[in-house]
C-alpha cells in the first residue's frame, strides 16, 4: 500500500570534528552557505518536496539551529522600524517555512542512532531522512523523485551517486543490479566506508534516503560498526540482504549538483559556486575570480 509521506527527518547532531574550532560552540549544520545556514537549504529542498513535518535530531549545540527557525521579536521590531522589509521577509522566511519539531541525540553514537531517535515522532510510516550538512541543488531535482519510487515500489530509497573510485572510502557503498527504470538501480549490498580495493562499486550513498518504518526495529538490534558508531549503512544492508522484510533497498541514480557541505573543501566550493551564480553577487564575483585565477600558480 501506498502512503503519502510527509515527514522529514533531519540528523544534525554530529560533532562535526572536520570544521573545529568553528563548531565548538555551533553546529556545522549553520554554517552560513553565502548568507543562509546549510540546514535552511535543506529545510527548503524538504519542504519543496511536499514535507511540511521536520523532525530535527539535535546535539550539545541545538540552540543555534532552534533560534534559527524561531521568531525574533527583537530583529523584527527593528527591521520593522528601519523600513527594511525585505530583510525582514528573510528572516521570517525561515521560521514560516516548516513546522519543526526538535529531538535530542544524548550522545553522538552515530547517524544510525541519530535516526532511531525520531522513532516515536515518525510512528509506521515511510518517511524521508535529510543530512543537514548535504545541500542538493535546488535546480536538481532528487528527494520527490526517490518519493516517487517509493510509491511505486514501497520499498526502501537510497540516493546514489557515482564517485572516483579514489573516494569510495569517504562513503557507504551499493552493490547493485539494473532495474526497467535508467536512473533506478537495486541495491544488494552496502558496505560503509570500503577501502577501494574492497569497494563493491562505485556508487555512493549520498545524504537522502526514504525508508520504510521497518528500519527501527532493525537500528534497535544493530551493533556499532565503523568508527564505533551505530551505522544507517548497516540497519540498510540488512534490509537489501532481507527484501521479504521491507520491500528491499532501490537506489535512484542521481546526476545533479550536490554539496557536501561538512568537507572544508566542497563546503568552500560550494560557496563559490552558489555565488557566482546569483544575481545579486555574481556580476561582481565573476571577473574578480577570473583576474585572481589569472594568477594563481
Ligand atoms: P558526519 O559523519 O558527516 O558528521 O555525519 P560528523 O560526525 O558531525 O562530522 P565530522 O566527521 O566529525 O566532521 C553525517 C550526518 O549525520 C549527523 C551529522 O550531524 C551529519 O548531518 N549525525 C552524525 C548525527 O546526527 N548524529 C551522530 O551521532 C552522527
Amino acid at each position: 500500500m501506498s502512503f503519502k509521506i510527509t515527514k522529514a527527518v533531519i540528523p544534525a547532531a554530529g560533532l562535526g570534528t572536520r570544521f573545529l574550532p568553528a563548531t565548538k560552540a555551533m553546529p556545522k549544520e549553520m554554517l552560513p552557505v553565502v548568507d543562509k545556514p546549510a540546514i535552511q537549504y535543506v529545510v527548503e529542498e524538504a519542504v519543496a518536496a511536499g514535507l511540511t513535518d521536520v523532525l530535527m535530531i539535535t546535539g550539545r549545540n541545538k540552540n543555534a539551529l532552534e533560534n534559527h527557525f524561531d521568531r525574533v521579536g527583537e530583529l523584527e521590531a527593528t527591521l520593522l522600524q528601519k523600513g527594511d522589509i525585505e530583510r525582514l521577509r528573510k528572516v521570517n522566511y525561515a521560521t514560516d517555512l516548516a513546522e519543526v519539531h526538535y529531538v535530542r541525540q544524548g550522545d553522538p553514537k552515530g547517524l544510525g542512532h541519530a535516526v532511531l531517535r525520531a522513532r516515536m515522532h515518525v510512528g509506521h510510516e515511510p518517511f524521508a531522512v535529510l543530512l543537514g550538512d548535504d545541500i542538493i541543488d535546488d535546480r536538481d531535482v532528487l528527494l520527490a523523485r526517490m518519493i516517487e519510487e517509493q510509491g511505486l515500489r514501497n520499498a526502501t530509497i537510497v540516493a546514489l551517486l557515482e564517485v572516483d573510485p579514489s573516494v569510495v572510502h569517504m562513503y557507504g557503498v551499493a552493490t547493485i543490479e539494473a532495474t526497467e527504470t535508467d536512473d533506478v538501480v537495486r541495491v544488494t549490498g552496502l558496505v560503509e566506508k570500503p577501502t577501494k580495493e574492497n569497494a563493491p562499486s562505485n556508487y555512493a550513498i549520498i545524504g537522502r534516503y526514504v525508508l520504510q518504518p521497518e528500519i527501527f526495529d532493525i537500528l534497535e538490534h544493530t551493533k556499532p560498526g565503523k568508527g564505533g558508531e551505530i551505522q544507517l549503512t548497516d540497519a540498510l544492508e540488512t534490509l537489501a540482504a532481507n527484501p521479504s522484510i521491507a520491500g528491499g533497498v532501490y537506489g535512484v541514480v542521481f546526476r545533479g549538483r550536490r554539496y557536501d557541505t561538512g568537507d572544508r573543501l566542497d563546503y568552500i566550493k560550494a560557496i563559490v559556486q552558489l555565488a557566482v551564480e546569483r544575481d545579486d553577487l555574481g556580476p561582481d564575483l565573476r571577473p574578480w575570480l577570473k583576474e585572481f585565477a589569472k594568477d594563481l600558480k
